[in-house]
Formats: C-alpha cells, structure tokens, sequence
C-alpha cells in the first residue's frame, strides 16, 4: 500500500496552510468572539478553488479528488472551523449534489457560480422535529402542475444568511414516507422566502446558523433534482460525502489543538524544565499524536473510496465517528496542556474545543454514524 502523496495533493496541502496562516488567522478569535462571517476570506477560498475542488472545471470546479479536498480541509480547519464549514457545506454537500443529480440547466444556472465561489449555498434539511430523524419532514413541496409551493420552517441551516441558492428537502407525498420527499433549488429572495433568526452559538460562532421560514414560495419544477420522490435518497447520498468533509475538519480541528499543545509544551518550564519533559505531558502528546493519526487514516480512506467509486458510506461514517470524539477529547487535552493560558482566548485552544463539539453533532451525531455503521456491518 502506498501512502505517499501526489505533487499536487502535496501542493494543494501547501496552498490551503499558507492561506489559512497568511488569511484566516488574523482576526479569527475577534470573527468568533463578535459572530462575524468571514466575509472577505471566504471570497477569497472562492478565488483560490477552494469552495468547488472536486467539480468539473467544465462547471468552473477544480477537477480535484477527495483526498486533497481532505488534506485542505485539514489544513483549514486547524486555523477556522467557521471558515471550513462553509466550504465542507459548498463542496460535500451542495457542489457535488447539483453536479451527481442535477440537470444540465441545473448545472449551467447554479452549480458554476457556486463552484468558483461567486455565490455559496445551503443544504436545508433539518427542521425543529426533523433532525436525527430526518424522515420525519415536516416542510411540504405542494405540486401545482408547473411548479412547487413550499411552506415549512428549517433550522439550523448553515450558510443560512449568506448563502444565495439553498437545496431545501421537503414532503410532497406525506403517504409515501421517505420515497415522497423532493429536493428542490431555491434563491434567496424568492418570495415568501424568509431568513430567520442567527443562533448564537458555543463554537463556530464565525459561520452564520439560521433558520428558514418558506410561507407558499414558488419554486418552479424545472428546480426538483432528480426524479419526483429522489430527495430523500439524495440527502442520504450526499451527507455519506458530507461526513468526510466534517471528519477532516474535526481533524483538523483536533491537528491544530495539538500544534499549539506541542510547541507550549516545548516553551513552557515547571520544575526546572519543559513540560514536554514531564511523562504526564509527553504520554497526552503521545496518545493525542496517535489518535489524530488514526483519524487521518480513516479520513484519507473514506476519500480514497469515493476516489474510486466504491461504496464510501460505511468509512465515511466511520471516519465522521473517529475523528468528532477525537477532536473533542484531544482539544479537552490540549486546554490541559495549557493550564490557565488554555482558558483564554489568545491561546486559540479554548476555541478549538468549543468547536470541536459540534463535529460530534452536525452531519449526523455520533450516534447517528453508529446506527450507519452498525447497519452496514450487520448487513455484510
Ligand atoms: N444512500 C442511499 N440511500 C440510503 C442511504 C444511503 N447512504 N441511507 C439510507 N438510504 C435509503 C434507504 O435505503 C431507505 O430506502 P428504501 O425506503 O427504498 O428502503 C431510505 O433511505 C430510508 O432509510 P432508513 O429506513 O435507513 O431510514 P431511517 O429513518 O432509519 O434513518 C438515518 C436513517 C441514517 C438515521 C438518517 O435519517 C440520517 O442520516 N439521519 C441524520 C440526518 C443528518 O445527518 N442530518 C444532518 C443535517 S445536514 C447538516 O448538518 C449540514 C450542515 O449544515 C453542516
């Protein structure tokens, strides 16, 4: 098995630490601490590719595989998590559901600007009482002939403000469960189209969460992806790819943590030397070394399956599992390391573990990959 990287992963990896070094880290605890929106750098993740790596560049994308897409969210998400969940979202769950399902029309209308990052987009499927239970659609998609009429309220939408096309997942035959759902595209400002409130939230308090209030928006039927009833197979296929975009940021969220643990602990002196010198400090880095490296594996695996069109959804699941509860523990750690200095906002860690949590909510809980797993492995 060979492990080694290609000259363009390699560079791609470079591009994507010397953007998040040189672009996101200044600023990044002021964007968190007053909920701002990366506006100018996620303008800048556009120009750069980084918003439609694996799209066609017949579609304005990068024609890049998932493994660098992984290696570039790793390199991200270890200065902003904000700023990768935007492009996780644009990528995973938006660019490459219009480009596998979408139409033509589709394809020419919305999937160019998004990919070269003109305009960003939404994956709209969770509702107040549809969440881990993503069945349970309450929104309706009321077929009028020519087009749709969707009324229904959305929660916690990524990109929920800034976004400017959102794929909304609604009920259009209530009686035929998860085979009567549709997927359909939306713009912002379309009437009866309303963003709702901004959650202020624990951790990526940087990307702007919302919900959405659809009150008879017309949406014509040339906007439904794929057949009429697709769009519940359509979340289930695109989250399977969504779940490595989220694993990779939990790595890196985790990956930065560690940096910034193992350089104090090399700066830091008690008892006459380096902490790093302590066996309590030096067996953290160890396991936190070892567990980040796991991850990894398991992240660059789940890519390189969809790489080859195999079936990823059982090692996307799982790297989604691993890396959320790694990234938890090893930032919880990486606050340790740092005694009182971890607990304050210079030292970035406190805002790493505040984000780290969500990994282990958002694309399916934790325990939402093992219900994926666990069906996956009693089924073989
Ligand atoms: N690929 C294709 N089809 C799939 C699939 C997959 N990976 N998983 C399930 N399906 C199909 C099933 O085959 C089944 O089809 P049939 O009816 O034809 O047999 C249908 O979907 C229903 O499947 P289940 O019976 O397994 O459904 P379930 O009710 O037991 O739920 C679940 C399955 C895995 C728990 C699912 O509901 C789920 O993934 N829930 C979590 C939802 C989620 O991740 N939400 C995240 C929101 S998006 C987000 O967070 C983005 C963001 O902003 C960052």
């Amino acid at each position: 098995m060979d492990f080694t990287l290609t000259e363009e992963q390699l560079m791609i990896k470079d591009a994507a630490r010397d953007f998040a070094r040189n672009e996101l880290l200044p600023g990044v605890i002021e964007r968190d601490e007053k909920q701002e929106f990366p506006h100018e750098q996620v303008k800048m993740m556009g120009e750069l590719g980084f918003l439609g790596m694996m799209v066609d560049p017949k579609y304005g994308g990068g024609g890049m595989d998932t493994v660098s897409y992984v290696l570039a969210m790793e390199e991200i998400s270890k200065i902003d998590a904000s700023a990768s969940v935007v492009m996780s979202v644009n990528n995973s769950l938006v660019c490459w559901g219009i480009e596998t399902f979408g139409s033509e029309e589709q394809k020419q209308k919305y999937l160019i600007p998004l990919a070269k990052g003109e305009v960003i987009g939404a994956f709209c499927l969770s509702e107040p009482e549809a969440g881990s239970d993503a069945t349970s659609q309450r929104t309706t998609a009321t077929d009028q002939g020519d087009h749709y009429l969707i009324n229904g309220t959305k929660n916690w939408i990524t990109n929920g403000n800034n976004a400017s096309i959102y794929l909304v997942f609604a009920q259009t035959y209530p009686e035929k469960g998860t085979h009567g759902i549709n997927v359909l595209i939306v713009e912002k400002g379309w009437d009866g189209f309303v963003v709702g409130t901004k959650e202020n939230k624990l951790g990526i308090r940087g990307s702007d969460t919302h919900s959405l209030m659809f009150n008879d928006v017309k949406v014509p039927k040339e906007n439904r992806i794929g057949e009429d009833g697709f769009g519940f197979s359509f979340a289930m296929k695109t989250l399977s790819g969504g779940r490595i975009g989220i694993a990779s940021q939990a790595l890196g969220i985790a990956a930065g943590a560690y940096e910034l643990a193992l350089k104090y602990s090399k700066e830091r002196k008690t008892f006459g030397k380096e902490i790093s010198q302590h066996q309590a400090i030096a067996f953290k880095l160890a396991d936190m070394a070892t567990d980040i490296e796991v991850a990894r594996l398991l992240c660059l695996k789940a890519a390189w399956e969809k790489d080859q069109q195999k079936n990823y959804t059982l090692s996307s699941a799982m790297a989604k599992l691993y890396s959320a509860e790694m990234a938890m523990k090893t930032t919880i750690e990486a606050v340790q390391i740092h005694g009182g200095y971890g607990f304050v906002k210079e030292y970035h860690v406190e805002r790493l573990m505040r984000d780290a949590k969500i990994t282990q909510i958002y694309e399916g809980t934790s325990e939402i990959q093992k219900i994926v797993i666990s069906r996956a492995i009693l089924k073989e």
